[in-house]
Parts: structure tokens; sequence; C-alpha cells
């Protein structure tokens, strides 16, 4: 069995997130792109395909971490990762401070300057991006993005599938439902229902999804 990373994406997301992993003293053997990724993502050699994660699983690669800021196609390619036998590891930046009571699941990538604070719950494959604070008990669905510099007060729940747009703030006790769309810079003051994108101070509905 081979200790190396398999990273799946190689765009500007990827790139962060190998930093992150080489950080945290792991070695990306591959990342796994597209036709019109580039040929090599910070040195790593990027293989044009999804079906190649398959091979990789045949020769002995089982771990894998899916960089991809798309919370639908990132989710999508986890599974398919999962069902091969991957297991999915975390990237967390050392820079990052992250609470010893916080519950963290898998595939989850912390930036630097980060903080998630006591008893917060951070689900399988979420972002929680550079500068994002999230604060005591908050509890965070799978596959949400937290973007750059968000601050999220404590007791607040963001449902599976959400994006917490760059700069954005929450106060606290506030329920954001699944798939929800904050706009950046927004303050969200009260709940949000599921599929809906909001956005302004305070955040109001856009439109639903
Ligand atoms: C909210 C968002 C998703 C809306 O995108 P969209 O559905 O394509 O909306 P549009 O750009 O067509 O804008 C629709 C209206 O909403 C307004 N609007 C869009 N985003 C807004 C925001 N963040 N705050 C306030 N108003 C906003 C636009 O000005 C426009 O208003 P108008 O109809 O009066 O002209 C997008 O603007 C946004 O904020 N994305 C966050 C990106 C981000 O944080 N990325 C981080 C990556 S790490």
């Amino acid at each position: 069995m081979k200790s190396e990373v398999i990273v799946v994406g190689a765009g500007g997301h990827a790139k962060v997130c190998i930093e992150l992993l080489r950080a945290q003293g792991d070695s990306v053997a591959y990342c796994v792109g597209n036709p019109d990724s580039p040929d090599t993502c910070l040195g790593v050699p990027v293989l044009k395909n999804d079906e190649h994660l398959a091979a990789l699983r045949n020769d002995g690669y089982e771990k894998a971490f899916i960089a991809i800021g798309s919370n639908s196609v990132r989710n999508k390619l986890a599974a398919k990762a999962t069902q091969l036998g991957f297991g999915l590891v975390n990237a967390i930046s050392p820079a990052a401070v992250v609470s010893p009571s916080a519950n963290l699941g898998r595939g989850i990538a912390v930036m630097a300057g980060a903080v998630i604070n006591a008893e917060a719950k951070i689900s399988d494959l979420c972002i929680v991006n550079t500068g994002a604070t999230i604060d005591h008990d908050c509890v965070i669905g799978e596959a949400v993005h937290i973007a750059p510099q968000c601050a999220l007060a404590g007791n607040v729940h963001v449902g599976k599938l959400s994006f917490i747009g760059v700069g954005s703030k929450i106060i606290p006790e506030v329920h954001i439902g699944e798939s929800v769309m904050v706009g950046a810079g927004s303050v969200v003051i009260s709940n949000i229902g599921s599929a809906t994108t909001v956005v302004g101070v305070p955040a109001k509905v856009l439109h639903k999804i």
C-alpha cells in the first residue's frame, strides 16, 4: 500500500490544498484533473480524467483528498473515491487554530488563519477557507464552503452543500438551510430556508434556487 495522497482537482483550490497537505507532512503523488487541466499542479503530475482514480486505487494508493471548490462536484467525487476504497484525509493548515473540543469529519480543508472554536462540528468535505472564523457550538453540514474571512458567531447552523460567500457575517443562533448561497459581504441576521440565495446587509432573498 502507498502512503502518498491522490488529490482530485488541479486548479487554484487544489494548489492551496497541496500546500496544506505538504505542510502537515503528507506527500502528493498525483492530481486527477480533467482534459483541460495543466500537465502539473505545483510540481505534481496531473492525470486528466476521473477514470484514473480506479487505476490508482488498483496500484495501491489508498488516501485521497478532493480539492474541488464546487460543493456538489466535491460531494460527487468524494462518493466515487470512497466507493473505490479510498480513505479521505483532512488538509489542515498549521496556521489554523482548531479547538481540541471541535469535532471534525473527513475530507476537510482548513486554510491558514481559520479559527474553529469550542465544540463546533465541521462535517465531512467542508472547506473552512482563509481567515474564516467559526465560533463555539456551530454545526456545519456536509460539503459546505465557508469562504475567506467569514465570521460565524456562536451556535450558527449551516445545512449541507451551502456556500457562505467571502467576508459574510452571521449572528449567533441563526439556522441556514441546505444548498443556500450567501452572497459576498452579507450580514445574516435571521434564519434562511433551503435552496435560497441571499445577499446584502442585512441579507435578503435574491432568488430561490
Ligand atoms: C450572490 C451571488 C451568488 C449572486 O450571483 P448571481 O445570481 O449571478 O447574481 P447577479 O450577479 O446577477 O446579481 C443579481 C443582483 O444581486 C446583486 N448582488 C449580487 N451579489 C451581491 C452581493 N454579494 N451583495 C449585494 N448584492 C449583490 C447584484 O448587484 C444584482 O443587483 P441588481 O439586480 O439590482 O443589479 C454572487 O454575486 C456572490 O456574491 N457570490 C459569492 C462569491 C464568493 O464569495 N466567492 C468566494 C470564493 S472562495
